[in-house]
């Protein structure tokens, strides 16, 4: 600590503002190339290093060359190092601990703290700042309102994608949404105007803290089921806005920069995942979307037809094209090496495979596409959506694994199903279709799938990677 304390006495204030002006041009590079990199499976490891490297230097940087005008560093030294010692600890053993499934939980997590602490920053920030700097104070008043939503929206993700806290689905929420949303805007106007703090100013501002805090809980609420991927790039781009702002309010660049790319990369992931969805991103701001709870629709019944390995080992190998559909379910049995294994025999035998990749096929963006890298799946094996659907038809097998909501066809004919207007993988159009689970399970979005029962459906009960490893063996044996 005392060293620290050396080194800040050691460089005046404009030496110490040059370095740290430059350290963090040198961390916005990092930034940016730990973004690039992470674009690709192969190199999202290293990308997360050069993130982290940045990270690291401009925190570094700030506590050693941070000063004010009178050339005195940032104070509170002990408890900022502790409080840095214990989250990285924290943090590392959680990000350690948690499946590959939980990512969102985690993610969600990550954003909650990260809102709660620019909205008490942007508290305090407004306060301090002379109420002459309006622009500053409007900074102040909107990184409370975008973090605290960002902080409270994120814990009830969180809650939702642990299964602890259910919807709560009622056409009325929209409005009082677009009500809170206006009286908290209404209120950043008027403290905007209000000359000085005084005792009404700061009721007004603990007034806003609290409509903020509780927008965050009701605009998330009624959204369950499968448009929770929406939600959560949209409250990860909150808390890169949030931290954007606190930036701007202490002019860090670090942080603004950080914040920025942060808000940036959540609002272009929200924007593909509404698109994905096929859902406006006026309607989840407003929150008055989705849901896992059944409603008109969710009825699907009929005839189960099941289908031994051998059987579906048979279809498989003396197919021309075989489409394997992932899904949650793959990821749950880690039978991304299985179901690799089960690509290349089937291609040894002539039959061309393909993946058919759904933007939000099991918990997290991209986990389709992660768990397949993993196991060296070439990635032009890989198909989306868009462009493996007219494809369909002249499918010979679709095989299902541990897939459900993204092959839904009540996203596409039942006009009362949460899940209606989805875009999905047409799985019900290939001649024939094999769905590997563990039972009659229902998918994330809590609704029955009328695809099990249709004529051409077989299923192949079972944990994914078992019922993998033994359709393997049949093939083999024929
Ligand atoms: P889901 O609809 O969640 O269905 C997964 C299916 O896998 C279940 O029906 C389950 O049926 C089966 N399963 C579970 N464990 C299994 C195992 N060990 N072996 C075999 N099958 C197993 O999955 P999906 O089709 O990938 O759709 C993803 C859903 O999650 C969407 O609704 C999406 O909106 C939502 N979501 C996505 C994200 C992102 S960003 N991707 C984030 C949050 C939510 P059984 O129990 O019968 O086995």
């Amino acid at each position: 600590m005392n060293e620290i304390f050396h080194l800040q006495q050691s460089v005046d204030y404009t030496t110490a503002q040059t370095i740290l002006e430059y350290s963090y041009l040198l961390s916005a590079v990092f930034f940016v190339v730990g973004l690039k990199l992470q674009n690709k499976p192969d190199t999202a490891r290293a990308g997360n290093i050069w993130a982290g490297v940045g990270m690291f230097l401009a925190t570094i940087a700030t506590i050693i060359l941070d000063k004010d005008s009178q050339g005195h560093g940032i104070k509170n030294l002990g408890f900022i190092i502790i409080s840095i010692v214990a989250a990285g600890v924290i943090g590392t053993y959680i990000a350690r601990k948690v499946k590959m499934t939980a990512m969102p939980q985690l993610v969600s997590f990550f954003n909650a703290t990260g809102g709660a602490a620019s909205a008490i920053i942007s508290f305090r920030g407004f306060f301090e700042t002379p109420h002459s700097q309006t622009g500053t104070i409007l900074v102040s008043l909107l990184g409370v309102l975008v973090g605290s939503v960002a902080f409270t929206g994120s814990m009830i993700a969180y809650g939702k994608l642990e299964g602890k806290v259910g919807d709560i689905r009622a056409g009325f929420m929209k409005f009082v949404n677009l009500a809170l949303l206006i009286v908290s805007l209404a209120m950043i106007v008027v403290l905007m105007i209000l000359p000085e703090v005084t005792t009404e100013v700061t009721i007004l501002m603990y007034g806003l803290f609290f409509i903020s805090l509780l927008y965050g809980v009701l605009f998330v609420m009624p959204i369950g089921g499968a448009d929770m991927p929406v939600v959560i790039s949209l409250l990860n781009a909150f808390t890169g806005i949030a931290a954007a702002l606190t930036g701007f309010l202490y002019s860090n660049y670090a942080m603004i920069l950080g914040g920025i790319l942060v808000g940036a990369a959540g609002t272009i992931l929200t924007i593909v995942m509404c698109n994905a969805m096929n859902r406006s991103l006026w309607n989840v701001i407003l929150g008055g979307f989705g849901g896992s709870s059944a409603v008109q629709g969710d009825a699907a019944a009929g005839i189960i037809r099941e289908i031994q390995p051998s059987d579906a080992a048979v279809l498989m190998s003396y197919s021309s094209k075989v489409t394997i559909v992932p899904g949650y379910g793959l990821a749950v049995s880690q039978a991304q090496h299985t179901v690799h294994e089960l690509e290349k025999l089937l291609e040894s035998k002539g039959v061309t495979v393909k993946y058919a990749i759904h933007p939000v096929a099991g918990r997290m963006p991209g986990h389709m596409n992660v768990l397949l890298a993993e196991a060296d799946v070439s990635y032009d094996k890989l198909v989306e959506m868009d462009d493996i659907n007219p494809e369909m038809e002249h499918t010979d097998v679709v095989v299902i694994i541990g897939a459900n909501d993204v092959v839904n066809p009540s996203a596409v004919n039942v006009p009362g199903s949460p899940i209606y207007g989805m875009p999905i993988i047409r799985a019900d159009l290939a001649r024939n279709i094999i769905v590997m689970k563990r039972g009659m399970g229902k998918g994330y979005a809590g609704i029955e799938n009328p695809l099990f029962f249709l004529d051409h459906t077989r299923m192949l009960f079972g944990n994914a990677k078992d019922s993998l490893n033994k359709l393997i063996s049949e093939i083999k044996t024929l």
